[in-house]
Parts: structure tokens; C-alpha cells; sequence
């Protein structure tokens, strides 16, 4: 297979287990092993005192499957497949929807393997680019980009790197659309649950048709990345036995600590999920406050969901702030560059409870530097 390197993932393997402090960030503060063990009723608790390391089911833990199907309105259990997060998941996705010579539609910027599987099979991609100046996707790009061949479009809302979220009635045209052009939806909600403004929040793509797909993982607002659970829930039927069959060449079937410690969490969720929407609520004012304090060096856009934001440098080149920063200060950010994003934006996260401590060292570079 030949694929282009994931240009963030390699970055992050230089430097995620050697800086100070990892102000990029994706995924929320984890849960140590102890403080989610606590979490567990007592069914799940000798689940997991019991349990034999063995093979697991393929399609992922009934129990698991059903805990997922919870989190949607129209699914039930078997409408679920788990993987290893949410990564193989889009790999196999991509996998079970192109062949060579079709077509895809995805908006940009945006996390690279939602276009670079696709590529990589031999698809063509257009990529739709979300306005930069408030980050508003303009659901006629998408509409004017489909051809004949157009197999899925993929979008990602509460949007990742810049946090932006689109009006329901977007979600519904491209819905339809897809629905009535025999495409699929491909929806990666990886950081659903963390609108803002609950009321933002949108309904999952699957609740919304018969050939949408929605994207899952326990690695964001639960908290959990390490556990490497992700799914997708779907009504596609076909797809769901494609994806199976896809499964059987890469991971077989998920870790069995791993189903048991995600069951127990979503079991218990609405404390879960209070907890990652608290250390971002406790974050997001500092980040405002320090983004009005340095408005001559820093674009803010807020974003209004999600653990990531994509602000611009004013001034200077970004890849260049990015090394010196880590080099003086221990800091890691992200630079667009990354994602391909030649805007001078950079990615900063702020669902690590460090936050404070590196938005600190941020601050001194930035007086040091100058404007
Ligand atoms: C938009 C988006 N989708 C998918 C993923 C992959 O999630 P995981 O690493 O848990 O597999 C990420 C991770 O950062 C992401 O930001």
C-alpha cells in the first residue's frame, strides 16, 4: 500500500512523550485506572475481577455494542461495530466505500486520514475548505463538489482542529442529499458532547438516514484514549458486513480490558462526561483571557465545541514560533502546516488539566519575543 505519511501522528510521535507540557492536544485529561474501576456497578466490577484474556467477539462485546447504541436515538445493538479506535475505523470505512477510480468529498481542514485512506485506494478527493474567517462550511461547496462517481462525503462536526459546528439545517441538506444520491455520510463525532452550548449540539447522522455513518470513539469527551475503542453505528447494513469482513485483516477484534474499562464508563457517563465538559470549561476562559491580552500577535476565532482550536499568528512564521516554543519553554503546539494548512494557524488544546501551567510558559515566549 502506498500512503502519504500522517503528517500530525509523526509529529506527535517526535515529541508527545518528551515535552513538558502538550498544549495540542486532542483528547481530554484521562482517567487513571483507579478513579474509572470506582466508577463500575457491581456487575461490571466482577466482570472485570473475572475476566479471561482471551479472543473477543468480533463485531465488539454485546454488552459494549449496546451501551453505544444508547448514545443515538434510532440505534440498537446490532446497528454498532466497534474497532480499534477511531482510527481503524476510518481506515476500513474508506476501505468498504471506494474503490480506484471513485470519488470522495471532504471538508478541510481536517484530520488527514479522512482523505489520505481515500487517496491512498486510488479515490480522487476534493476537499472543501471551511471558511477562515469564522470557519462556516458553505453546504453548496459540498453540493457543487459531487460527481457521478461520488461514493461518501465525509464531514467532522464539532469540527477538528478548529472547533467550529455547523447550523442543523446544513446537516439535514447534506443528509438528504447523500441519502438521495445513494452516498454515503460519513460523520465523524469524535468530539460530540462537548458543544459549549448544549443546545448546539447536533443529532447524531445516524438518527438522520438509512446511509449515514457516525464515527465514535472513547478517546475524547470519555476521556479514555488509551483504551483504543472507537465504532461506527450505522442502518447500512451492507457496510456494516463489509466493515466486518474488512476487520478480519486488521485487528480481528477489540482488547478484552479494554471492552470491559469502556462498558463501565459509559455505563457511567453523564459523570464522565461532566467531568471532561468541566476541565474545559475551567480552561476556556484562560484561553480567552489570553488571546485578548495578546490580540496584536494572536487571530482568536472561539470555537464553540470540542478540546481544539485553530487560531492564526499575526505576525512571523508559525512552523518557526512552534520550534522555538519548545525548544525555550517545553510547549508543544501544533502548526498548521500539519494538516496542510498554509494559513499561519496553529492547533491548541485545552483538555489537559496542565493547560494553566503551559498557557504560562506560552505567555512568557510571547513577551520575550516581542510583536
Ligand atoms: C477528527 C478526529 N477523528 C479521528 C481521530 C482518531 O481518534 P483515535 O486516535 O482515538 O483513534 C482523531 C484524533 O485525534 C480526530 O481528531
Amino acid at each position: 500500500m502506498q500512503i502519504a505519511d500522517f503528517a500530525l501522528e509523526r509529529y506527535f510521535a517526535r515529541w508527545e512523550f518528551s515535552v513538558r507540557h502538550l498544549l495540542c492536544a486532542s483528547d481530554v485529561e484521562a482517567y487513571p485506572l483507579q478513579e474509572l474501576l470506582a466508577l463500575a456497578d457491581p456487575s461490571m466490577r466482577e466482570a472485570w475481577d473475572g475476566l479471561r484474556l482471551g479472543y473477543t467477539e468480533s463485531a465488539g462485546h454485546p454488552l459494549l455494542r449496546a451501551e453505544i447504541a444508547k448514545l443515538y436515538s434510532t440505534t440498537a445493538r446490532d446497528d454498532v461495530i466497534t474497532f480499534v479506535g477511531a482510527e481503524e475505523a476510518i481506515f476500513l470505512c474508506m476501505h468498504a466505500v471506494l474503490s480506484p477510480g471513485d470519488h470522495a468529498v471532504v471538508v478541510w481542514p481536517s484530520y488527514q486520514s479522512l482523505y489520505e485512506v481515500a487517496r491512498s485506494i486510488g479515490a480522487a478527493v476534493t476537499l472543501v475548505p471551511l471558511d477562515p474567517h469564522d470557519w462556516a462550511l458553505d453546504p453548496d461547496g459540498v453540493l457543487g463538489a459531487i460527481r457521478p462517481n461520488t461514493r461518501v462525503i465525509i464531514i467532522n462536526f464539532p469540527h477538528s482542529p478548529t472547533g467550529a459546528l455547523v447550523p442543523r439545517s446544513v446537516l439535514d441538506c447534506l443528509t438528504a442529499t447523500a441519502e438521495a444520491r445513494g452516498i454515503t455520510l460519513f460523520s465523524d463525532e469524535v468530539y460530540r458532547y462537548l458543544e459549549f452550548d448544549e443546545a448546539q449540539r447536533l443529532p447524531a447522522a445516524v438518527d438522520l438516514g438509512r446511509r449515514t455513518a457516525s464515527l465514535g470513539v472513547m478517546s475524547k469527551v470519555f476521556a479514555l484514549a488509551g483504551l483504543r475503542v472507537g465504532w461506527i453505528a450505522t442502518h447500512d447494513e451492507a457496510l456494516r458486513e463489509r466493515l466486518s469482513r474488512l476487520k478480519d485483516y486488521t485487528t480481528i477484534c477489540g482488547s478484552a480490558p479494554s471492552e470491559i474499562l469502556a462498558i463501565i464508563a459509559l455505563r457511567a457517563r453523564e459523570r464522565v462526561i461532566a467531568r471532561s465538559r468541566e476541565i474545559i470549561a475551567n480552561n476556556l476562559p484562560l484561553l480567552d483571557r489570553f488571546f485578548d491580552d495578546f490580540g496584536e500577535h494572536f487571530i482568536w476565532t472561539r470555537p464553540r465545541a470540542g478540546s481544539v482550536a485553530f487560531p492564526r499568528l499575526r505576525t512571523g512564521e508559525i512552523d518557526r514560533f512552534c520550534a522555538e516554543l519548545v525548544e525555550a519553554e517545553g510547549v508543544l503546539l501544533l502548526p498548521g502546516s500539519q494538516f496542510q494548512h498554509d494559513g499561519n494557524h496553529f492547533r491548541i488544546g485545552f483538555g489537559r488539566t496542565d493547560m494553566p501551567q503551559a498557557l504560562e510558559h506560552l505567555e512568557r515566549f510571547v513577551r520575550r519575543r516581542g510583536s
